[in-house]
């Protein structure tokens, strides 16, 4: 389906995979809800558009996104907040079943980094500059950013991050094991972003969406349950087309041809 946004770009660079440019530059990418709602606009209509397998997340070279735009919010008074239940329209993009892949350049402050953990790969930059500075306004990270943080980064790191407002590079984010992989500059994190998304784009969708559901799940579920999970995927898998087709195209040293379905 065809839109028009205002406040995102999208476009397909490569055979499969479309990308979502954040494109408010003069806010450096503030997140506010006519942004907000068109991403979830597009990354909705993406699940569903049979020609993409995968999708890449970014923002400018200057900034990934500064973070929930602190005007539309400074007035905003408890029954706003809780009667409109804010921020929590911002995760809708967790509930997209294609892989998305973040590109982080520049800053991911506050809901900007909230919105880059909520991908299923990230990458960054040496440019980027992570941070949770909700502390200095005083509020909290409400978009996620306590919980995904210290599920990434541990515990100890993610209370020290989030108490002091601290930002964090890209390189530390890697070191860390936030990001799953740095690179040196802006154009080679979003070409790398493409690339990883690309390769996905070339296996079986329907074995894709179940490892990014199991994988989600670990996040979620205890161990024993997490792999009880997993192997009922598994034991789905064997009533699909291209569990046939990858073991057949194996067998006889052939390239697999997956359904499109
Ligand atoms: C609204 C923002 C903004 C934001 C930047 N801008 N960040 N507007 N909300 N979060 C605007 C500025 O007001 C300015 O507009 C323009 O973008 C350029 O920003 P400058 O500050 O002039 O740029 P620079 O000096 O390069 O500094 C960059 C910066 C700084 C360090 C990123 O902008 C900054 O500290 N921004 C706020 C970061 C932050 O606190 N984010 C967390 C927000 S709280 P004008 O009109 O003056 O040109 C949050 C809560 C999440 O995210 C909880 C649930 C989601």
């Amino acid at each position: 389906a065809e839109h028009k946004y205002e406040h995102i770009q999208l476009t397909t660079p490569r055979p499969g995979v479309a990308l979502i440019t954040l494109n408010r530059p003069k806010a450096l990418n503030a997140l506010f809800s006519p942004l907000i709602n068109e991403l979830n606009t597009c990354t909705s209509s993406l699940d569903r558009d049979t020609s993409i397998s995968a999708i890449v997340l970014t923002g400018s070279p200057k900034a990934f996104a500064a973070g929930a735009d602190i005007k539309e919010m400074a007035p905003k008074t408890f029954s706003d907040a809780y009667g409109h239940d804010f921020i929590e329209s911002w995760s809708n993009i967790t509930r997209i079943k294609k892989p998305v892949i973040g590109a982080v350049n520049g800053y991911a402050l506050g809901g900007g980094c909230e919105l880059a953990m909520m991908c299923d790969i990230l990458y960054a930059s040496k440019t980027a500059t992570f941070g949770q500075p909700e502390i200095k306004l005083g509020i909290l990270p409400g978009a996620g950013g306590t919980q995904r943080l210290a599920h990434a980064v541990g515990k100890a790191k993610a209370m020290h991050l989030i108490l002091t407002g601290d930002n964090f590079s890209g390189e530390q984010a890697e070191q860390w094991g936030l990001v799953a992989k740095c690179f040196d500059d802006a154009e080679a994190c979003v070409n790398g972003a493409l690339d990883t998304a690309e390769k996905i784009a070339g296996y079986s969708k329907i074995a894709v969406k179940a490892c990014k559901e199991a994988v989600n799940k670990s996040q979620d579920l205890g161990v024993r349950e997490g792999v009880e999970y997993e192997r009922r995927l598994f034991h789905g898998l064997f009533g699909s087309q291209d569990q046939k087709i990858g073991m057949e195209a194996f067998a006889n040293k052939k390239k697999a041809e997956w359904t499109h379905s």
